[in-house]
């Protein structure tokens, strides 16, 4: 099999305070399990990702907080990437978009578009703050929903209905600055992306090979592309915090967080190439001339749908047309698969800090082990539906799956080598028709976890790993090697063999959900090198200033996909513990 270039796409999270599990079970986790995966199937991954730094959610929070912007980006940015090294989410480069790479990226691009057409300039009307002498973008003017009356809608989006609509479709107007109720509306002057002419394009790309597509992405994107609703789209703002505006006389303008984030997985491309002293290594995974068969994976929740089928994917089309794709033998890639998902929710409604009804996960993952949380989140993620999370679920999938099922497996078997067995993978005698049956169907599992991985299908690919697992219980109950090792130890010897190869085997199976306790099994297994390579965080300095990178090291890993034969011989390591039982009460408290 010949190594497949595949580019992990993550959403790229607001730093604007600490992030909810809801958020994480979403957009963040899925990825890295499918990341995991794809290297150990020996494919050649880039996961990319960083924080969003830009748009009004980021200056709100800084004028909450009396800092600057860059402080409070600088602040959450590393809050993020200190949960990324407690969960275990290796991105080959996480980044912000505050960098002198990321400016230089989307103005390259603006350019282009501009060059391409397929940006205009319009005068506008906005709402306009007389007592901040300003006008009020997005987020900084709310009122009341034109579709569901709700009174706190934002200028962008309303958070009760979800509706996208002009701000100035908002009734009972007040400035989030001021709180000034007497709003004007002003003309100015704004670039726009002429997604109306995209729409057919889009269409087209939409129209055919999107079978593997989840149904609830392709129904949305499609529909909305049927009816030809895409229209020009307002892409600068009047506001001094984001990418400056590539053209002059636009000084006192900025261009919209959502035209420069989504180029992030391009530009941190090109910085993980830079940063691996390798500057056009990005084109292996971006260009779709001279790296045809790279795969684009975009995981993201499903708010974020439209921004990852239609607008970026349009960008990009409008990026690889004439006249300025003439001279430049680069065609940018286009999505591959969008694995959105639906919500994580907490007693029946949106997380949200706002209204107190948040899990923060910096806080909990210093409670509660990585892998529990991964287990979790991946039992209950919200692929198809909306799930709610709720902390008895949580103890009680902990307890009686991941402890019962799996733990016990491996610390009563290990245990068991360890001690009686001299401390050492035993020999086996002849096997039975037990001992292949059991050994066949766990090596199938490689296949069929595999396949369900490899199709984003996490929930299902853990299910599949529960099932195998309970088969080894099963076997071990029946040989009872705890037994036959006082009357017959060399059928004991043989069942233990046998169950510890089929350990070993669904180590490699559960490793890319549960990574931590995998990497820690294949230790006490008696393996010298390590399953997984190493994340580390660099400090980078560019003109805009220093920002924070995660990286990730994958020389040193040596995890594979495949039925390796366990060496009957080999030392094992005094195990402990896979995972921690909760106690109920300690967590739900008392009643
Ligand atoms: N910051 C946005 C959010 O939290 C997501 C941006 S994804 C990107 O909803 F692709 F635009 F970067
Ligand atoms: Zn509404």
């Amino acid at each position: 099999m010949t190594a497949r270039k595949i580019l992990v796409c993550v959403a790229w999270p607001y730093v604007n305070g600490e992030k909810h599990v809801g958020q994480i079970a979403g957009a963040y986790l899925p990825p890295d399990i499918f990341a995991r995966y794809q290297r150990m199937a020996g494919n050649d991954v880039l996961m990319v990702g960083g924080s969003d730094t830009h748009g009004t959610p980021i200056t709100l929070q800084a004028e909450k907080e009396g800092m600057d912007p860059a402080q409070v980006v600088d602040k959450y940015h590393r809050l993020f990437v200190s949960g990324c090294l407690a969960m275990g989410l290796n991105f080959d480069l996480y980044t912000h978009t505050d960098t002198q790479n990321h400016w230089e990226v989307t103005q390259r691009v603006f350019r282009r578009h501009l060059q391409n057409r397929y940006i205009y300039t319009e005068v506008t009307k906005q709402w306009y703050d007389p007592q901040a002498n300003r006008f009020l973008a997005d987020r900084y003017v709310e009122g009341t929903c034109p579709f569901c009356g709700y009174t706190d809608a934002r200028g962008d989006q309303c958070d009760n209905c979800g509706r996208l609509y002009d701000a100035l479709e908002l009734t009972n107007t007040r400035s989030k600055v001021t709180g000034n109720t007497q709003l004007e509306v002003r003309e100015t002057e704004h670039f726009f992306l002429d997604l109306g002419r995209l729409n057919d394009p889009l269409l087209e790309w939409i129209a055919t090979g999107k079978e593997h597509w989840r149904a609830n992405v392709l129904n949305f994107t499609r529909s909305q592309l049927d009816m030809k609703e895409l229209r020009g789209r307002s892409i600068t703002r009047d506001i001094d915090w984001g990418v400056a505006i590539p053209v002059d006389g636009y000084d006192n303008k900025r261009i919209y967080v959502w035209y420069d984030a989504v180029q992030g997985y391009l530009s941190a491309a090109v910085e993980w190439a830079k940063l691996s002293d390798a500057p056009t290594r990005w084109l292996e995974w971006w260009d779709a001339v001279s790296a045809p068969d790279a795969r684009h994976y975009y995981f993201m929740a499903k708010d974020n749908i439209p921004f990852h089928t239609q607008i970026w994917p349009g960008m990009i089309l409008a990026y690889n047309d004439e006249p300025g794709a003439a001279d430049d033998p680069v065609r940018l890639h286009l999505p591959y698969d969008v694995p959105a998902n639906e919500y994580l929710n907490f007693r029946g409604m949106k997380f949200s800090t706002s209204r107190g009804n948040v899990i923060g996960w910096n806080t909990v993952l210093a409670q509660y082990q990585a892998d529990a949380w991964r287990y979790v989140l991946t039992a209950a993620a919200p692929e198809n539906s909306d799930v709610d999370f709720s902390w008895p679920d949580f103890v009680e999938r902990v307890n009686s799956e991941l402890v019962a099922n799996w733990g016990n497996l491996v610390n009563r078997v290990v245990g068991f080598a360890h001690k009686r067995m001299d401390g050492v993978v035993p020999q086996p005698g002849p096997l039975d028709a037990t001992d292949t049956a059991l050994l066949d169907e766990i090596r199938s599992g490689f296949q069929s976890v595999g396949g369900l991985l490899e199709a984003v299908r996490l929930k299902a690919a853990l299910t599949e790993c529960r099932r195998l697992s309970q088969r080894v219980n099963q076997y071990i109950a029946e040989k009872e090697p705890w037994k036959t090792i006082k009357v017959d130890p060399q059928a004991a010897a043989t069942a233990v063999y046998v169950a510890l190869q089929a350990i070993d085997w669904l180590k490699t199976l559960w490793s890319p959900i549960l990574p931590h306790s995998s990497e820690a099994l294949h230790s006490y297994l008696g393996y010298d090198q390590p399953l997984f390579g190493t994340q580390y965080t660099e400090e980078v300095t560019d003109n805009r200033g220093v920002h924070q990178a995660l990286r990730y090291d994958h020389t040193a890993a040596s995890g594979v996909w495949a039925a390796a034969t366990l060496t009957p011989g080999q030392a094992l390591r005094e195990p402990a513990p896979l995972f921690t039982k909760l106690d109920p009460v300690e967590v739900l408290g008392e009643g």
